[in-house]
């Protein structure tokens, strides 16, 4: 019997049950990791990835110029060529609009900097088969569209010159090339297999693959998707893992580069999960991962959807995620006219505005080491950040409220408000259950305030 993925569990990464992963035991571990042949150690490459924490999805391509409507139906995205069933010469036909005269991608970057961002993570193909950047082997590409421009080399160029590093989404999963398989079940008889040779299909993957990694410089991140097909094995994956650090040394590859195994797979590949639309209830310890989750309901533009998250709610998944131990990919799904939504700009701007202040207990920081507290937070050497969303409430008349942090055993040299401009000294005592920390009566941030402590030395904490 071949082993069967659940397609929710292979995307975070394994096939390992999430609740089973035993320190120690499971193969996600860092140092067990398999890994290819290259200079740069995992720790080493992955430096300036955990030190980043927070970066940008982009959803963009063909499908964008759709915004979501196809017959009488307004819920479709990215999938709207495989859910709407259109036929591939009709989708073929959106070449010719696509043409995102707006687009500038130094706006894009900029966005994506001041929100706090240091990275971002783009669709170069999605499922739809369709590049966006100039690929020779290919016509189904950005050079046959209005536009011509190549979009990646405008995005790597502005990430360079903005000091972001550039990563890359690319789809395995392709219902355009004729040599992909399977066919969607509802396109059989319109496109029949005849002729069809995977392995055809392997080596356009590759030579894709080759060209986005030698044309555009540095690229932080080779984000792979659409790996569940079966055609898709784990063999492929490892040969294409390799490929991708033999291009870059130092690339950082994720987990959906595996494919399909007949057996458990014992050696994942990969250097971090990529738990999507969710963030892990408790953070996988001693395993690198990055939550990608929508702003609103979709990855790919959609006028009809304006169920934005609250900036709030975002800034929460932020600190959820990095008192976890992870990282956040936040996604836009851009207008086929080059812009983003306004509701979506609106967000960035506000995190921007809170990380400007509070970045410093996101950026670099490790996972909260507080078994249960009133608050997140996160720990960065001598320095514990703590996440006040809940202030407590003032007696009335008082001139503080307290804060208990439980189980702290180390004593605490300062503690401040990352809010205060002057970093006024907050009043701190130790006690047996832990220290008593005195805040103002009043929250500094409406949406989420952080107390930050340093000690002499790296603190600890009973858990
Ligand atoms: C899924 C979807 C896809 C989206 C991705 C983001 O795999 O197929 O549309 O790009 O997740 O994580």
């Amino acid at each position: 019997m071949p082993y069967r993925f659940d397609r929710r569990t292979f995307l975070q990464g394994g096939t390992a049950g999430l609740g089973a992963l035993a320190l120690g035991a499971h193969p996600w571990r860092r140092a067990a990791r398999w890994a290819a042949a290259g200079p740069a150690s995992t720790d080493d490459r992955l430096a300036w990835w955990r030190e980043a924490r927070f970066g940008l999805f982009l959803h963009w391509g063909l499908y964008s110029t759709l915004a979501g409507e196809w017959g009488a139906r307004t819920d479709y995205a990215e999938w709207i060529r495989n859910s709407a069933h259109i036929p591939l010469a009709e989708y073929e036909r959106l070449l010719g609009r696509f043409n995102p005269t707006r687009f500038d991608a130094d706006r894009w970057v900029s966005l994506a900097k001041d929100a706090g961002m240091r990275y971002v993570t783009i669709t170069t193909k999605h499922h739809d088969g369709f590049a966006l950047f100039d690929s020779k082997l290919t016509g189904f590409c950005v050079r046959a569209t209005p536009f011509r421009r190549d979009i990646m080399r405008e995005m790597a160029d502005a990430c360079r010159r903005q000091g972001l590093r550039m990563c890359w989404y690319h789809s395995i999963m392709d219902w355009h090339h004729p040599d992909y398989l399977p066919r969607r079940d509802w396109e059989a008889e319109t496109r029949p297999v005849d002729g069809a040779r995977y392995a055809r299909f392997v080596r356009y993957l590759h030579g894709q693959v080759t060209e986005l990694l030698t044309n555009y410089g540095d690229v932080g991140v080779m984000w792979f998707d659409g790996n569940w097909e079966e055609t898709w094995t784990h063999e492929m994956g490892k040969t294409l893992y390799e490929r991708c650090r033999t291009l870059q040394p130092s690339v950082i590859v994720n987990n959906r580069v595996e494919g399909w195994s007949p057996a458990p797979i014992t050696d994942h590949l990969g250097d971090f999960r990529t738990p999507e639309q969710e963030v892990p209830a408790t953070g996988w310890p001693g395993v690198d991962w990055e939550s990608c989750i929508t702003m609103n309901r979709n990855w790919g533009y959609n006028s009809h959807d304006h169920d934005f998250k609250p900036a709030a709610r975002l800034i929460g998944l932020l600190v959820e995620t990095a008192s976890k131990g992870g990282n956040l990919l936040l996604n836009v799904g851009p207008r086929a006219d080059g812009t983003f939504p306004e509701e979506s700009v609106e967000r960035l701007q506000a995190i921007g505005r809170w990380m400007a202040v509070n970045g410093s207990a996101i950026y670099g920081t490790t996972a909260s080491p507080f078994a249960s507290a009133p608050f997140r937070a996160t720990a960065q050497g001598n320095r514990l950040f703590l996440f006040v969303t809940d202030w407590p409430t003032a007696a009335c008349g008082a001139t503080g409220v307290e804060l208990r942090v439980p189980g702290l055993r180390t004593p605490v040299r300062a503690a401040t408000l990352l809010a205060d401009p002057d970093r006024r000294p907050l009043a701190c005592a130790t006690t047996d259950a832990g220290a008593v920390v005195t805040l103002p009566p009043d929250a500094p941030d409406a949406v989420c305030s952080v107390v930050a402590l340093e000690f002499e030395r790296p603190p600890e904490v009973a858990r």
